[in-house]
């Protein structure tokens, strides 16, 4: 999958349109909690405003419904974006409309100008032509940095790329490039980790990839609907009954297919009052059991598989880690998969990102995506509304 590159497209001068994903939570005041994803999109901003380019940023913010709502605005984002630039940040009101065409023709090569929120307006979401038309017309090209929101048809994200030659920034390049490796040919063996809650979550990732991967291993509350459909009593732990058949037949393709599932066999539980915490093997739950992490057992079982591995797909926490009670399986993980050498792995999914961040492992992977919802599509072998359009023809 080769995009085209910004490097390849001369930009001095140029009213650039950068679509970017600057969804961050805020606090009440408005400034940003957690910067990852402006961090993550410095490099192309930087790159263009060296080349001279008048920077034109869009972003979406929170789901404000088309509506102007202060509570998602995107200027406590400019004032975080100033700080990490340590250059002045322009901010228009809007993203259509006479100030922002103003402000844009005040444009100087190298200056930055950010719009506020174009979620505020319906047509976004709706892909609507002439909105995508009319932002279209404040620049000259188009580029998109926004991998994590590449999954959205919207009209900063697909329409846009109708009037303007569109290119990808260097996140985008760096998302794809990290997850075609892992739907084209990894080196193998190659292996899936699976946590979270929900196996619902990732049911079209699993099609798509247990054809391709040597093995699967499954932690975090969905390792329960797994047990569950294998006829264990699994407590007050999360299952979801509608995906129990689904699990039964992964099992027993997998089976049929020589890969490897591994299921974490023993749990950090706990009650709902969580004022009693015991470790116990799957044969061993009681009816009031909560399972909240993975033991030690399978821990021991995950690194004696994973010691083979050449590459890992990371997806899901293995345990409640905000809770430091429930986060010793997450962090045990994380500092087997940063601690072996010549292995690649790439973390996927809001909740990992935020875990191995917070767990203080993010530098230590090869990748870590900045997109959830995007990240999970890709692997399910789609392509992406925002990325189609940036796709080199052959
Ligand atoms: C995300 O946070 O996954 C992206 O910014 C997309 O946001 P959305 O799910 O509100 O479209």
């Amino acid at each position: 999958m080769k995009l085209r590159s910004i490097r390849d497209v001369e930009v001095k001068g140029k009213r650039v349109i950068l679509r970017v994903d600057f969804n961050v939570p805020l606090d009440e005041n408005g400034n940003v909690v957690d910067d990852f994803r402006i961090n993550s999109a410095l490099p192309t901003i930087q790159y263009l405003l060296d080349k001279g380019a008048r920077l034109i940023v869009i972003s979406h913010l929170g789901r404000p419904k088309g509506k102007r709502d202060p509570k998602y605005s995107l200027i406590g984002v400019a004032k975080r974006l100033a700080e990490l630039m340590r250059k002045e940040v322009l901010f228009a009101p809007d993203v259509v409309g006479e100030e922002v065409e103003l402000a844009v023709a005040g444009l100087r090569d190298g200056d930055l100008l950010l719009c506020e929120n174009v979620r505020f307006h319906e047509e976004e979401e709706k892909n609507d032509p002439e909105f995508a038309s009319r932002i279209a017309k404040l620049g000259d090209l188009y580029v998109n940095d926004a991998f994590s929101a590449s999954h959205r048809a919207h009209a900063t994200v697909e329409g846009i790329t109708r009037y303007l030659p569109s290119y990808a920034g260097f996140l985008m390049e760096k998302e794809v490039k990290y997850l075609s490796m892992l739907t084209e040919g990894p080196t193998r063996p190659y292996y899936l980790v699976l946590g979270g809650a929900k196996v619902s979550d990732k049911v079209a990732l699993l099609e798509n990839l247990l054809p391709r991967v040597d093995g699967v291993l499954v932690g975090g509350a969905m390792a329960f609907t797994f047990w569950k459909a294998l006829g264990k009593e699994t407590g007050q732990s999360i299952v979801e009954p509608e995906l129990m058949e689904f699990a039964r037949q992964l099992v027993e393709k997998a089976e049929k297919e020589h890969k490897s599932l591994v299921l974490a066999s023993d749990f950090v539980v706990s009650d709902e009052t969580r004022s009693r915490i015991a470790t116990k093997s799957i044969d061993e739950f009681e009816p009031t059991d909560i399972g909240l992490d993975v033991g030690p057992e399978t821990l021991r079982q995950f690194a004696s598989v994973l010691s083979e591995a050449s590459t890992v797909f990371w997806n899901g926490p293995l345990g409640l880690f905000e809770d430091s009670r429930f986060a010793q399986g997450t962090r045990a993980l994380a500092e087997f998969l940063t601690g072996r050498s010549g292995l690649t792995c790439v973390v996927g999914g809001g909740d990992t990102a935020n875990a191995v961040r917070e767990l203080g492992f993010f530098d230590k992977f090869a990748h870590v995506s900045t997109g959830g919802g995007a990240s999970l599509e890709f692997l399910e072998g789609k392509i992406l509304p925002g990325i189609a359009p940036l796709l080199e023809e052959d």
